[in-house]
Formats: structure tokens, C-alpha cells, sequence
């Protein structure tokens, strides 16, 4: 069972005539924005902002029309994945690198949804590697910093080897072995670390996580 397109096209329900939605990275988001390619050739008219490069481009190669951010208020829907949900509906991402554009998108919508595979659900955050975003300035510092914290930062690296690097143009911290008890706490701290940009802690951003299950039932969860 494809638990990721089974949240991903349940999401795309949402989505009504005249929404401004938001689109997020990954490969369930990917699900959701082939889903939504289908809906506007079938005459739905929405407009969208991308949270990616990537998911831009699949989304102008299936006619969704995208609008510079300068035109947007307030987003209607985002949908986007996630790399660990806890009961609380707290949230690890940035397992696709695209935290930052996600967590910006994320606030300025009227509603998040993410789509899981129930592989995603978890009780504690923190067995997935929380994603830092960095400047590349004094990158030492700031992995120093954040091993202060025990977070036992490693920097992540492209596919060819050589060190990763964000659409914006930054690195990626990944912290791992930490089981996190305080998702809030941990994020104000990780924030207030000069060099730091953003990190991949989601505390209070979703509204409704949509879970496919292996048995091809969806569970929607709410705030
Ligand atoms: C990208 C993300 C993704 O939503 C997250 O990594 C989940 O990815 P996938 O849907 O491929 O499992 O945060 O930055």
C-alpha cells in the first residue's frame, strides 16, 4: 500500500475553488501536487506558492499556476509532509533539505495540512535527525554550538559528496540521537544560536495530519 499517496490525495480534497495553496517538498507532497495538476486540468482554478525549486517545477509542468509570494496574503492550505509526527501534532521536517521555505510557508498559512505514512507517527520526536539550517559563515562555531547542546550535529552531505547545500544557499546541521522531550524549548534554543537560521522543530504549525495506513484506511488528526 502507497500510505503516502493515500494521505496525499485525501488532502487534495481540501482544496476548494479559489484557495491560495501552499506546496511542500518531498515525496508524499509530490503525490499531493501530482493530485492537484489533475484537479486544474479538470478546471479547478486555485493559485499556489512552492516550498521548493523542485516542487515548483512539477507544479508549472502540470499547469498550476504559481504567484509571486508579493501577491499573497494569507495562504488558505499548505499541504506538506513530514519526517516525524508525536501525538501532540509536533513535527520534524527537513529530511528533503527545505525546512526554512517550509517553516515560512507553514506561518503564513490559515491552515497546514501534513500527509504521513503511519511509519511517521512516533511518541517522542528526536529518532529522526533534526535538520539545521546554517549560514556557511563560521559553520564551525555554530556546530559547536550546537554540540554544547548534545545535539551531536554531523553536516549533511549531496549525493557526489561534497557538502550539501540549501536552495538558500546555506548548509544542513543534521542533530542526531536526541530524544526530544520539549519540542518548544528545544526550538527557542536552536534559534537563538547566532549562525543558526532555522531548524526542523514544527511546534504548532500543524492543524490536521492525514495518515495512511498500510491497511488503506486514513486517520485525520486534529489540533
Ligand atoms: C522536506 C520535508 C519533507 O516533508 C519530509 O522530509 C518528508 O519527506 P517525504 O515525504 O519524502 O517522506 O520536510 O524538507
Amino acid at each position: 500500500m502507497n500510505t503516502k499517496k493515500l494521505a496525499a490525495e485525501r488532502a487534495v480534497e481540501a482544496i476548494e475553488e479559489d484557495m491560495t495553496v501552499g506546496l511542500g517538498t518531498g515525496s508524499t507532497a509530490y503525490f499531493a501536487i501530482e493530485k492537484l495538476g489533475e484537479r486544474v486540468s479538470g478546471g479547478l482554478k486555485i493559485r499556489a506558492v512552492a516550498t521548493s525549486k523542485r516542487s515548483e517545477e512539477q507544479a508549472l509542468g502540470l499547469g498550476i499556476p504559481i504567484v509571486p509570494f508579493a501577491e499573497v496574503g494569507i495562504i488558505d492550505i499548505t499541504i506538506d509532509g513530514a519526517d516525524e509526527v508525536d501525538r501532540h501534532l509536533q513535527l520534524i521536517k527537513g529530511g528533503g533539505g527545505a525546512l526554512l521555505r517550509e517553516k515560512i510557508v507553514a506561518a503564513r498559512s490559515a491552515k497546514m495540512f501534513v500527509i504521513v505514512g503511519e511509519d511517521k507517527l512516533v511518541e517522542t520526536l528526536g529518532a529522526f535527525p533534526l535538520p539545521v539550517e546554517i549560514v556557511p559563515f563560521a559553520h564551525e562555531w555554530t556546530l559547536d554550538a550546537l554540540k554544547a547542546l548534545q545535539l551531536n550535529p554531523e553536516l549533511r552531505l549531496a549525493d557526489d559528496g561534497t557538502l550539501y547545500v540549501t536552495d538558500n544557499g546555506n548548509y544542513i546541521a543534521d542533530c542526531r540521537a536526541v530524544a526530544i522531550e520539549d519540542p518548544a524549548d528545544l526550538h527557542e534554543k536552536l534559534n537563538a544560536i547566532p549562525g543558526v537560521v532555522e531548524n526542523g522543530l514544527f511546534v504548532d504549525l500543524a492543524h490536521t495530519v492525514i495518515v495512511g495506513r498500510e491497511d488503506g484506511s486514513i486517520d485525520t488528526l486534529t489540533r
